[in-house]
């Protein structure tokens, strides 16, 4: 093992030391992040002083870079988004409901990477809910229940000109660019219960917000079921808070976790680099 794997202590998440990510990677090197990936599901690297190439090759190494759907890139990048807030900034805090990234496509990102540019002295977490543990420990009924459920996913209520990002007030300085579209009424149908193609676990995929229903179901029955879920979907025994450095990267798998943002850090600008982790 060439690389320390040092495990958060919490539902999920471990800091991984001794790798250079501004160098190539071994074989080796590749094999072990990926092993710890699997295992920990959220990969903390502290003291990491990569460049935008650096980042973009970093998640080459797992996966495919590909335009994301909603978010403009930074300017002169095709593939890096910024999660960017002034100091000065009155707008609601950025995806701050729980949710796995880009999951209405129709084969949504396995992970995200996220590089802390500037970090506020307090405040800004990055929750993470581990949804292995949640389906695990959920009682059998309701583990019988959902098995076979199909959710459907969409982005209405974030992206579309009547969702969350959709009207801005027009006063409010926003360092985020999303991109308010039509097509963010599409939906995209995915299992509810999913097995991890690495590590054999199942986990409950989805949440509120990006799935609007459950097929077959009404839409009042759907919203109660998602409502209950949710409960178990994050509990506070299935989450791991992370706290942030400049200089760290994180990688998660949304295949394994849910994520949410948090404020507390008024007054203090906050900027992190994002590159999304498509399927190859
Ligand atoms: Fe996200």
């Amino acid at each position: 093992m060439s690389i320390t794997v040092t495990p958060s202590g919490q539902a999920c998440g471990a800091e991984v030391r001794g790798v250079d990510l501004t160098q190539p990677l071994s074989e080796e090197q590749i094999t072990e992040i990926k092993q710890a990936w699997s295992e920990h599901h959220v990969l903390v690297f502290p003291d990491q002083d990569l460049s935008d190439d650096d980042l973009e090759s970093f998640t080459r190494y797992f996966g495919n870079l590909d335009d994301d759907p909603f978010f403009r890139p930074i300017e002169g990048r095709r593939y890096i988004a910024a999660i960017h807030r002034y100091a000065n900034e009155t707008t609601p805090i950025f995806a701050e409901s729980w949710h796995a990234d880009w999951s209405f496509k129709e084969q949504p990102p396995i992970g995200t990477c996220l590089m802390g540019v500037k970090i506020p002295p307090e405040g800004g977490d990055t929750l993470f809910a581990n949804q292995h543990l949640a389906y695990k420990n959920m009682p059998d009924e309701l583990k019988a229940k959902i098995d076979d459920l199909i959710a459907i996913h969409s982005a209405k209520l974030a992206y579309s000109p009547e969702g969350l990002y959709g009207n801005p007030d027009p006063d409010a300085r926003s360092g985020m660019k999303p991109i308010i579209s039509d097509e963010a009424y599409k939906t995209q149908s995915h299992p509810l219960v999913m097995t991890h193609p690495e590590n054999g676990q199942k986990a409950i995929y989805g949440c509120i917000g990006y799935t609007l229903g459950i097929e077959g179901m009404s839409q009042e029955d759907a919203a109660e079921l998602l409502m209950e879920l949710h409960q178990w979907q994050t509990s506070e025994g299935n989450v791991y808070r992370h706290k942030w450095q400049e200089n760290m990267l994180i990688m998660w798998d949304n295949r394994s976790v849910l994520h949410a943002a948090t404020g507390g850090f008024e007054g203090h600008e906050r900027l992190l680099h994002r590159t999304t982790i498509w399927p190859q």
